[in-house]
């Protein structure tokens, strides 16, 4: 066994141990009624995310690469997000909290197990760990739904955690990007998922970017100036949900005298006027941005930001290089449970001074969800590709509560455009015009 397959396996293994104490964490800060309650019928109860967690571990790690007997077959149904919407889990004969807490350390000594005997090699679902990393990014992912669980819960605050850093000079403005071909996507990145790849080059025209996501106190402005109640600044489709769902402000806003205060998991303050918007959905980032003169980025267009090295034309893992993020770098991780001005992060910006593409808020982006060309489901289409079409747009970045484990500047996250319960925000672009292009 080399060096660095037991370094392999010891990352695999603290990437494993700190997802769960996240779990713990998230899962243990409630009550058992708490747990079992539907806290939003966009939701699952906590309980469900827990033992699903343990699930799909049992399903990939112990019985597909450990070929091990199955822990818990008979619940294997209750589990598949395929079978059960959210809003009919909580009816169905779920684990108890105590059950469920029994099975997934029961499966996570198994799993452990079946790590230190594991070829990480060989076969494609074991090279480099990418079972293990699936686990690992899937057990965040539900850690981060159970975030957003967490902020629609009614109740006493049970999470804190220190404020991001505060910033000295604000950054504001907007980068020009020169045009021209641009590696998107990859091949190399071990623990990516089947959408991330293949690595393709396309041809992005010039375009400006902000260097700043849209700020509390920038989508106040809009809502003054009556962007809520005039169908100019909306799509069709925007106009007819921001109707019906009686739309007049970000989730969780509400008036207090001139001014806006939010609730944010169970504390209610003033906005912050420098900090992102966020809990906005991609019809209002898009009403926001038409009324702004501008627009939201498609998906290439903020990848390139984010990749993209124009002294060597190469595309980096993140905005700042290639090394994983820590907390110099991004507002990740759920270490503040709210987003950092632009500013907060200076060792974090892209090589062209765009800020926080990492973390803070998922951005929205204009582009629908789909494989790219030379696209190949695995290890299975219910992954990704069930989900690509029309119905989905891609947010790009992480928010505050996204692992760095489950983030990198190829990563693509996809809802439905009127999702808002997400720690969704968004960042405009614009076109260059031909002379901007030509002098870039
Ligand atoms: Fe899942």
């Amino acid at each position: 066994m080399t060096i660095e397959t037991e370094r392999l396996r010891d990352r695999v293994a603290a990437d494993m141990i700190r997802a769960r104490e996240r779990t713990t964490l998230l899962t243990e800060a409630v009550d058992d009624g708490d747990l079992i309650r539907q806290h939003s019928a966009l939701m699952s109860p906590l309980v469900w995310d827990l033992a699903h967690v343990g699930s799909q571990e049992e399903l990939w790690l112990v019985r597909d690469v450990g070929g091990r007997e199955p822990v818990r077959p008979d619940i294997d149904e209750l589990y598949d997000a395929f079978k059960h919407t959210r809003a009919d889990r909580p009816a169905l004969p779920l684990l108890s909290p105590a059950e469920a807490r029994r099975y997934v350390a029961q499966v996570r000594d198994k799993a452990l197990d079946v790590l230190e005997a594991a070829r990480l090699e060989g076969r494609r679902l074991t090279v480099d760990g990418f079972a293990f990393g699936m686990i690992v990014q899937h057990e965040q992912q539900h850690d981060e739904t159970m975030l957003a669980t967490h902020q629609l819960r009614v109740g006493a605050p049970v999470l804190t955690a220190p404020p991001p850093p505060a910033v000295s000079s604000p950054v504001t403005g907007e980068v020009l990007v020169p045009g021209g071909p641009f590696d998107m996507g990859t091949d190399t990145e071990a623990w990516a998922l089947d959408n991330e790849r293949p690595a393709h080059r396309i041809d992005v025209p010039a375009y400006y970017i902000d260097r700043a996501a849209v700020t509390n106190a920038q989508y106040a402005a809009f809502i003054a100036a009556g962007g809520y109640d005039d169908p100019r600044w909306w799509s069709p489709a925007g106009w007819d949900h921001r109707q019906a769902a009686g739309l007049t402000a970000p989730l969780h806003w509400r008036r207090d005298g001139d001014g806006w205060v939010a609730t944010s998991f169970g504390r209610t303050a003033p906005i912050v006027a420098g900090e992102p918007v966020v809990h906005v959905c991609y019809h209002e980032a898009e009403a926001y941005a038409a009324w702004a003169g501008k627009r939201l980025p498609t998906e290439a267009e903020w990848e390139k930001a984010a990749r993209y090295d124009p002294a060597t034309g190469r595309s980096r893992r993140f905005p700042w290089g290639d090394e994983t993020p820590d907390n110099r770098h991004a507002n990740l991780g759920q270490q503040h449970l709210r987003p950092a001005a632009a500013g907060a992060f200076p060792d974090g910006a892209s090589p062209l001074g765009v800020h926080q593409l990492i973390g803070d808020v998922w951005e929205w982006t204009s582009t629908d969800f789909a494989g790219y060309p030379g696209f190949a489901p695995f290890p299975y289409r219910e992954y990704s590709e069930v989900f690509f079409g029309p119905d989905y747009k891609t947010l790009r970045g992480g928010s505050f509560g996204t692992d760095r484990s489950a983030i990198r500047g190829t990563f693509r996250n996809w809802d439905y455009p009127i999702r808002r319960q997400i720690f969704s925000g968004f960042r405009l672009a614009r076109d260059a015009s031909p002379d901007a292009a030509r002098d870039a």
